[in-house]
């Protein structure tokens, strides 16, 4: 018996790193797992590493074209959705005075908008006592200098599942952030590498040793998400839960 037998499930930005993890996880519990991605090459590896059980369908979260026809795939295949986990993100490395227009523009429509409308146009699909999962982020809630947007998007993904919690808790549909610190995906390494090198009071911090004395990695991230996912879970709603090797609570 899977934890997630029978289940259906959305995972965004599931082509490589934390979202692929968590769509390997939900796989092997017995969920079916949409998962999305721009890339089309990287999604096909990524659907054929889950197996059968994975549904891979290119698309960008920013684009409402795009997840409409997701979102009329579900409909068509599935009927509807038990679990959806808003995973998508991307980060710049860009401190006060150098932030561009462009660099925002793309920080927040994809972290930002992507997850505002990846979970409305997601609403009428959910069942009654569906699991939501939207990744926030340890910069939220611990300074990283040159990671102003991107924790900005990510504190905001924080607010709205406190808001979207009390909006669904009379359909009995659960909202929780989940929230972790350094692990080691291709989006972190290409974000560290943006940082300038030898500045040790910007390096410093995003590469520092967590209390646990190293960073994490995507399948812890995946565990803490099946639980939020499943039964184990039901009377959390609203809640943080940290994966950061006690980096932001020690
Ligand atoms: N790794 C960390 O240390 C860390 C820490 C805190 C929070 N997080 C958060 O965890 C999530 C996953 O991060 P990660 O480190 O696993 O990143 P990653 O390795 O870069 O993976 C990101 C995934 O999202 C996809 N993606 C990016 N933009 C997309 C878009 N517009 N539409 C659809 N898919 C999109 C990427 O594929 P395509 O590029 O092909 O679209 C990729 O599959 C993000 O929200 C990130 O902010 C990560």
């Amino acid at each position: 018996m899977g934890q997630l037998d029978g289940k259906t499930a959305l995972v965004t930005g599931a082509s490589t790193g934390i979202g692929l993890a968590i769509a390997r996880r939900f796989a092997i519990e017995g969920a079916t797992v949409y998962m999305t991605g721009r890339r089309k090459a990287e999604l096909d590896t990524a659907v054929a590493r889950v197996g059968s059980r994975g549904i891979g369908f290119q698309s960008d979260v920013s684009q409402l074209d795009d997840l409409d026809r997701l979102f009329a795939l579900i409909t068509e295949r599935s009927g509807g959705l038990d679990i959806v986990v808003a995973n998508a993100g991307v980060g710049d490395y860009g401190p006060l005075g150098t932030i561009t227009e462009e660099e925002y523009e793309q920080t927040t429509s994809i972290n930002l908008k992507g997850t505002i409308f990846t979970i409305q146009k997601a609403l009428p699909l959910l069942s009654a006592g569906a699991s939501v999962t939207l990744l926030s982020s340890s910069s939220a809630l611990r300074a990283v200098p040159g990671l102003g947007v991107y924790a900005a998007t990510k504190a905001a993904i924080r607010s709205l599942a406190r808001t979207w919690a009390a909006e669904l808790a009379g359909r009995g549909i659960r909202v929780n952030a989940l929230t972790p610190g350094p692990v080691e995906t291709p989006g972190s390494d290409e974000l560290l590498a943006a940082f300038p090198q030898g500045d040790q009071s910007t390096v410093a911090d995003p590469v520092a040793p967590t209390p646990l004395g190293r960073t994490g990695r995507p399948d812890e991230v995946a565990a803490t998400a099946l639980y939020l996912a499943g039964d184990d879970s039901s009377f959390t709603t609203g809640a943080e839960l940290l994966v950061d090797g006690g980096a932001t609570q020690i």
